[in-house]
């Protein structure tokens, strides 16, 4: 039986030399990757005590979402600028290769809300430690983070210590 790496396709130098890309599409392409990605998320959450579950976009969105509608959770999308319509927070941060902004809407999360986040990979850790603080800034606590696969090399998890994570594919 195939597991999850299996699906998984490695580009080197894109879309800069040196940068290995961990090609999410090429599980998604398949049904059965598609199905053991989702499992393994519902797997990570299954004993976790949580309200609501927040995606960064937009790959995050991908895998997020059908882990709430199985859960009946909402879902709150953590967005690149400018793309939410109401009052928003928002907060800056450095990618693998480049520089990032992220945003929520401002009344996304409740004061002591318990939320997940659940993004496809985790390379430095910048992403979702934006959200992370995001979600802190308005009141709630994050309970677990969920990756599909960890870039470990890059140390990301360093970034996100006192944090509860557990990715799916861990590459050296
Ligand atoms: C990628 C990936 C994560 C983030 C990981 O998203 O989907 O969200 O980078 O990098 P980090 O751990 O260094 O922050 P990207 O910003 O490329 O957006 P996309 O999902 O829309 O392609
Ligand atoms: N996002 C940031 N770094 C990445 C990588 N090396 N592969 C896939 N997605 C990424």
């Amino acid at each position: 039986m195939k597991k999850l790496e299996d699906y998984v396709i490695s580009i080197p130098d894109f879309p800069s030399p040196g940068i290995i890309f961990r090609d999410v599409t090429s599980i998604l392409q398949d049904g059965e990757g598609l199905h053991l990605a989702i499992d393994q998320l519902l797997e990570m959450v299954k004993d976790v005590d949580f309200d609501v579950i927040v995606g960064a976009e937009s790959r995050g969105f991908i895998f997020g979402m059908p882990v709430a509608y199985e859960l009946h959770k909402p879902f709150i999308l953590a967005r690149k600028p400018g793309k939410l319509p109401r009052e928003t927070v928002s907060m800056d941060y450095e990618l693998e290769y480049g520089t990032g902004t992220i945003e929520m809407h401002a009344d996304s999360i409740k004061p002591g809300q318990k939320v997940v986040i659940i993004d496809d990979l985790i390379a430095t850790g910048g992403t979702v430690e934006a959200i992370a603080k995001l979600v802190e800034k308005l009141g709630g606590q994050v309970v677990k983070i969920c990756f599909i696969m960890e870039l470990a090399g890059l140390k990301g998890r360093e970034k996100l210590a006192g944090y509860d994570v557990e990715s799916a594919i861990i590459y050296e």
